[in-house]
């Protein structure tokens, strides 16, 4: 089921009374847009797993400089960010804006409230639209009419993957980057963000806890499992690395401590 929402009409139903993964993540950025509910879960999140926060801040500015770089470096004008959540700044828009305001970008999302929140992102329908759309049905997303309409596949263009395939279980998380890619043109771009176990930094004991808290999948995969999940991809330098080794500029946190529960790459579809 997928639905598309650019401002017009009654925004989308939201469930307040259970916590969502878009806005634990936005209360543990700092932003506005959460409930009770989330905030509870947050806190105790907070409580067994402190760097918690850092990691959202790790993973909001992978983000930043993946568009930074394929807006800038690579010339992509066309960008498909899926689990876009609803952070108030540092959207992909707006990074890639100040690079070219003509840019394009595709916010999809699950979550009602993202929808809702497209008002906020700013989203206009011109240059920056959304779509509600469970991201493992990629022909949802890819063959959407929104999407059809505002996104030329014949061009090169970037599929955002930061902090969401941690989301799925196994078969979904590799099914959903392996049609992603079976999409892409070649010459265009997949950015992979996602928690890293590297077999001392304690991700799976965070995986365990979250689990069982009820807040959905929190999947910290091995090196190889990520590596697997680029297959099919020329992966770029500097290659699969922790998160913040990705093209660092002079806002990456150099000090998180959750620098070694995040990993990233960008992979380019060969052709
Ligand atoms: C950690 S948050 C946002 C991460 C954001 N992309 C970033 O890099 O800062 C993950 C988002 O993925 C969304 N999400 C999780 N599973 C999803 C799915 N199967 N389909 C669509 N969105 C999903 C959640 O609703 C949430 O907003």
């Amino acid at each position: 089921m997928t639905d598309d929402w650019s401002g017009a009409g009654d925004p989308p139903r939201v469930d307040v009374t259970r916590p969502s993964t878009a806005r634990v993540f936005d209360y543990l950025l700092g932003g506005r847009e959460h409930f009770a509910a989330d905030r509870r879960a947050a806190e105790s999140v907070l409580e067994r797993f402190p760097r918690a926060g850092h990691l959202a801040k790790d993973t909001r500015d992978l983000l930043r400089r993946g568009v930074v770089h394929l807006a800038g470096t690579a010339g992509v004008r066309q960008f498909i960010d899926l689990g876009s959540g609803l952070p108030s700044t540092g959207n992909a828009h707006e990074v890639a804006h100040r690079i070219d305001p003509t840019a394009r970008v595709l916010y999809v999302d699950h979550d009602p409230m993202v929808l809702s929140h497209a008002r906020t992102l700013g989203t206009d329908g011109k240059t920056t639209m959304a779509l509600s759309a469970d991201v493992r049905d990629t022909a949802a997303v890819f063959d959407h009419p929104v999407t059809r309409g505002f996104i030329d596949v014949d061009r090169p263009l970037a599929v955002l993957a930061s902090g969401i395939l941690h989301h799925m279980h196994d078969p979904a998380a590799a099914a959903t980057a392996g049609t992603i890619v079976e999409r892409l043109g070649p010459g265009s771009y997949l950015l992979l963000g996602h928690f890293v176990d590297d077999g001392t930094s304690g991700g799976p004991q965070i995986e365990a806890a979250i689990r069982h808290m009820g807040l959905g999948t929190y999947r910290y995969r091995t090196w190889e499992e990520l590596r697997q999940l680029l297959d099919g991809l020329d992966v770029l330098e500097p290659g699969l690395v922790y998160g913040n080794e990705w093209h660092p500029d002079e806002l990456t946190p150099t000090d998180s401590p959750s620098h070694t529960l995040y990993a990233a790459a960008l992979g380019r579809k060969p052709g």
